[in-house]
């Protein structure tokens, strides 16, 4: 971190990330460094929330905390791979028919319509990327999120997440 700091003394780089930290080292970075951590890049959408390839607790300690503490907090992996970009899990099929939506373009906007989150998804294909660009503009409605919420069939363990990916 004290490195970081150098770097953004020095104006080689502007503001401090980092990715895949938990609540416990954002906090024990933060300690180290002058400059504020201004983002952390952590895995979550709508399917992995706080079970992820490298940690846990994304949704439930992660994410509050960067709310919190004005830290953005970067989703990656937001369309599970692909897996929330087509048809086969219900409820998503259900909601992105309601709204007339494609059920990457709910998935998106489902993360960035949460305080302080951004996301980066990838998309080599160019008519993904349009589509992708279509999450944007629009609103979920309350419902709709809430349901997404509290009623989507998200991982809750290593060996689930380890069937998807
Ligand atoms: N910080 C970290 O530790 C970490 C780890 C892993 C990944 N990441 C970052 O996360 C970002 C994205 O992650 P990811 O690539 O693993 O997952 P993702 O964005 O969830 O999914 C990408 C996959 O979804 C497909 N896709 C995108 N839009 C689609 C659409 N509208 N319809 C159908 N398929 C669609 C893409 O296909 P096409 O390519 O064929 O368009 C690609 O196969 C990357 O920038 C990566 O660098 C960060």
């Amino acid at each position: 971190m004290k490195a970081m700091d150098y770097l953004v003394k020095q104006g080689l780089v502007r503001l401090i990330g980092v990715s895949n930290f938990s609540v416990a080292e954002l906090k024990e970075a933060q300690s180290s460094a002058k400059n504020s951590i201004v983002a952390n890049q952590v895995e979550y959408n709508l399917l992995v929330r706080d079970q992820g390839k490298y940690m846990g607790s994304m949704e439930s300690e992660i994410l509050p905390y960067c709310q919190n503490n004005g830290i953005v907090f970067i989703a990656w992996r937001p369309l599970a791979k692909g897996h929330l970009a087509k048809p086969g899990i219900k409820l998503l099929d259900e909601i992105s028919e309601k709204c007339g939506r494609t059920q990457a373009q709910v998935a998106l906007n489902w993360l960035v319509s949460k305080k302080g989150v951004v996301t980066i998804t990838k998309a080599s294909d160019i008519s993904h990327i349009k589509e992708d660009l279509g999450a944007l503009g629009w609103k979920l409605a309350k419902d709709d999120v809430n349901r997404l919420n509290k009623e989507f069939p998200m991982v809750k363990s290593q060996k689930e997440y380890k069937k998807w990916f």
